[in-house]
């Protein structure tokens, strides 16, 4: 029996050595120590057939023989997971002094010009404001001077959405104007802001109409607001965003919500006035709609129009965008197609 320990013992040290892995390593492990019929305790059993002294001696054996292995297999154990660790060190490095090709994201060109307006009356003294896309009919409309059955409601087709507590609508506001009023709410007068935002329309998608786009809305109110303030700061924001002096006429236009109320056109800066194909041969170019407020607007906003009086302009953001880079499809700016977006 001593002489079947050695031997198992022999060969159990040597299939130990030749382990290649941790896995092939468990397995001889478990060939001789497994509780059921690991070679050690398949001796073992046979020691109650022995003398006493024999069976002392078997038994001390048998452990020492035990102890011897299990040392040994723990030594390989460690040899096997440090060679793991260093081949592993070996397939999987990474040059960190490898120059790397960086593709940085950039701004969608409608930021850029929003933020550049930004800027433009940041340094007039204007707030920049936001407000809800998704509006009530009260701030959209009404507060604005356009009554519910009123024929003016038609100049904007507009999406309607069931306002579960409130039989009014909610609507997808169709112009930043609606901050008009609410802004006026929170601030009273004097007031400086513009309100760049997205808005929305019931449309039939074109290369110049798309159901999506983006206004920039600006208002300023005090005491003694004229139209000749008006005129000078929109000379000032297209003159900046173009980057010269530009000429600029007005022309009278119908806005439920301003009176009077105009069309603000620019010279066109391609032929500077004569006529060319991008302002039509009338060598103008239609920009934006704005006018005084209407003293029902100041109202609705809690302010007195006999003290206080203001001027108002909304300018399709989209469109500026589109002159300033010549786009001629207005579905491109929002289509995420990365051959247009890389060209900015
Ligand atoms: N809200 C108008 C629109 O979306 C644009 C506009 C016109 C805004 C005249 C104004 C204004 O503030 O005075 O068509």
């Amino acid at each position: 029996m001593l002489d079947k320990l050695s031997q198992m013992k022999d060969q159990a040290i040597k299939e130990i050595s030749l382990a290649e892995n941790i896995q092939i390593l468990d397995e001889v492990a478990q060939k001789y120590f497994g509780r059921k019929d690991g070679a050690l305790n398949t001796i073992l059993k046979g020691l109650k057939d022995l003398d006493p002294d024999a069976r002392k001696d078997v038994g001390g054996l048998a452990n020492q023989i035990k102890l011897e292995l299990e040392a040994a297999v723990e030594a390989t154990r460690a040899t096997l997971m440090k060679r793991d660790v260093e081949s592993r060190l070996e397939s999987d490095w990474l040059d960190v002094t490898l120059p790397v090709e960086r593709r940085r994201g950039h701004l969608h060109p409608l930021s850029i010009i929003q933020y550049e307006l930004e800027d433009l009356f940041q340094n007039l003294g204007f707030k920049i404001l936001n407000g809800p896309e998704l509006e009530s009919d009260y701030y959209n409309f009404e507060a604005l001077n356009i009554p519910k059955h009123h024929p003016a409601r038609d100049m904007q087709d507009t999406f309607y959405v069931d306002n579960p507590h409130n039989p009014d609508k909610w609507v997808m506001r169709t112009h930043t104007s609606n901050v008009q009023v609410r802004a006026m709410k929170e601030f009273g007068a004097p007031l400086r802001a513009v309100v760049p935002g997205r808005v929305f329309r019931y449309e039939a998608t074109d290369a110049s109409h798309d159901t999506t786009f983006y206004q920039l809305e600006g208002f300023m109110i005090g005491e003694d607001i004229s139209i000749a303030n008006l005129v000078a700061v929109m000379k000032t924001m297209l003159s900046g965003l173009f980057n010269r002096d530009v000429k600029v006429r007005l022309r009278p236009g119908y806005f439920p919500f301003v009176e009077p109320g105009f069309e603000l056109d620019m010279q066109c800066l391609i032929c500077s006035g004569k006529g060319c194909s991008v302002c039509k041969r009338v060598g103008w170019v239609e920009m934006l709609g704005c006018g005084l407020i209407h003293p029902n607007v100041l109202e609705a906003g809690s302010l007195d129009p006999r003290k206080h009086s203001g001027f108002a302009f909304g300018l399709g953001l989209t469109r500026f965008v589109m002159m300033r880079y010549g786009i001629e499809d207005i579905r491109h700016l929002n289509s995420g197609d990365l051959r247009f977006l890389n060209q900015f």
